[in-house]
């Protein structure tokens, strides 16, 4: 009688995992720190980690291994996401995600210190915190890997991955695209870390912004040393007929220290089925979410709509990156 063969090899995924393409015990703060090579190693892996929840839901991977979710700022996705990774993986938590008014950061404490309490307790912290650079300073005091989970107005590079790696699921490749984005490019951290992700491929960038949110002279410096295509617009109407994503983003209205500013830039933009019927019809529409108004849900029932697929690789990519920083063999 044939043996059965499992249906999925756990040596091999941990031989893959103990050799992680430079991943292992490392911080995860910027996209500029995954070329091509880590990138499609992420995406191989990210691949796997769907089939595994597909057919079995999980496994005893990072059994034993424990990870805090350390959250100065509101989050759903990010902070689910990582939760549903680690346990999906057969890792525990350490929740600190219903608002650090309820931690010992609300009598004082700093994120030095409560970086250094926690790493006490746990493998791998993941923080997002308003202040640019809090993630890397974080770093700088932890002896155990730290996953920027946004930092900010500055980086967001875990959904910078899944944004990269649901474009290139949805329409087949990375290069020869025309990707456009929409909204709040100058506090708007995941349209930082993409931008600067696709940089690394033959693009053409289109950036749709009002005037004072547009994409900050770092980043567009950045892309102009890189040769890559790129034009500026205040109308989404210049850029739907050409795009072949359409990344679409919410008004940071915490980071606006005027708010009358803000008023007057919010509801610049809303995609509707109309404006959608000028697009290709091979394109992809995303969005990091949540949004407050600037897709139309009539939008959602197109099949161009990919943000709630978006979602779900978010976990995908997330439980290949926390096996890959975690080196679990
Ligand atoms: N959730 C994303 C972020 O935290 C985008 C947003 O909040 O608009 O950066
Ligand atoms: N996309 C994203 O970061 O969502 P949350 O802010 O809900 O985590």
């Amino acid at each position: 009688m044939k043996e059965l063969q499992p249906l999925f090899n756990f040596d091999e995924m941990a031989t893959k995992n103990a050799n992680s393409n430079g991943l292992t015990g490392q911080n995860i703060i910027s996209v500029d720190q995954f070329d091509r090579d880590k990138l499609d190693y992420v995406f191989a892996r990210a691949r796997e980690m769907r089939e595994l929840v597909q057919r079995v839901g999980g496994c005893d991977l990072l059994k034993g291994n424990i990870l805090t979710a350390l959250f100065y700022e509101p989050s759903t996705r990010t902070s689910a996401s990582f939760i549903a990774a680690m346990e999906r993986l057969g890792g525990s938590v350490i929740p600190i995600t219903q608002g650090v008014q309820f931690s010992s950061v609300s009598k004082g404490e700093t994120l030095a210190d409560t970086i250094r309490t926690l790493e006490q307790y746990s493998d791998v912290i993941v923080l997002r915190h308003p202040e640019t650079g809090s993630a890397q300073m974080a770093a700088d005091y932890a002896s155990i890997p730290v996953i920027n989970a946004g930092d900010g107005a500055g980086e967001h590079p875990t959904q910078a991955l899944l944004d990269l790696f649901t474009i290139r699921e949805e329409l087949g490749t990375l290069d020869g695209l025309k990707v456009a984005m929409v909204g709040d490019l100058r506090y708007g951290r995941t349209v930082h870390s993409l931008t600067k992700l696709l940089l690394q491929y033959n693009v053409s960038l289109r950036f749709v912004s009002p005037e004072i949110l547009r994409m900050p002279l770092s980043i567009m410096n950045q892309v102009i040393d890189a040769k890559v295509n790129v034009r500026e617009t205040h109308d989404v109407a210049d850029v739907i007929e050409n795009a072949d994503v359409l990344y679409v983003t919410r008004v940071q209205k915490e980071r606006f220290s005027d708010l009358s500013q803000y008023e007057q830039v919010k509801d610049q933009y809303e995609i509707t089925t109309e404006l959608m019927g000028q697009a290709k019809e091979k394109m992809v529409i995303m969005h990091p979410l949540p949004r407050v108004g600037e897709i139309h849900y009539n939008v959602d029932k197109d099949p161009r709509a990919a943000y709630f697929r978006q979602v779900q690789n978010g976990m995908f990519i997330r439980m290949a990156l926390l096996a890959a920083v975690l080196g679990k063999a």
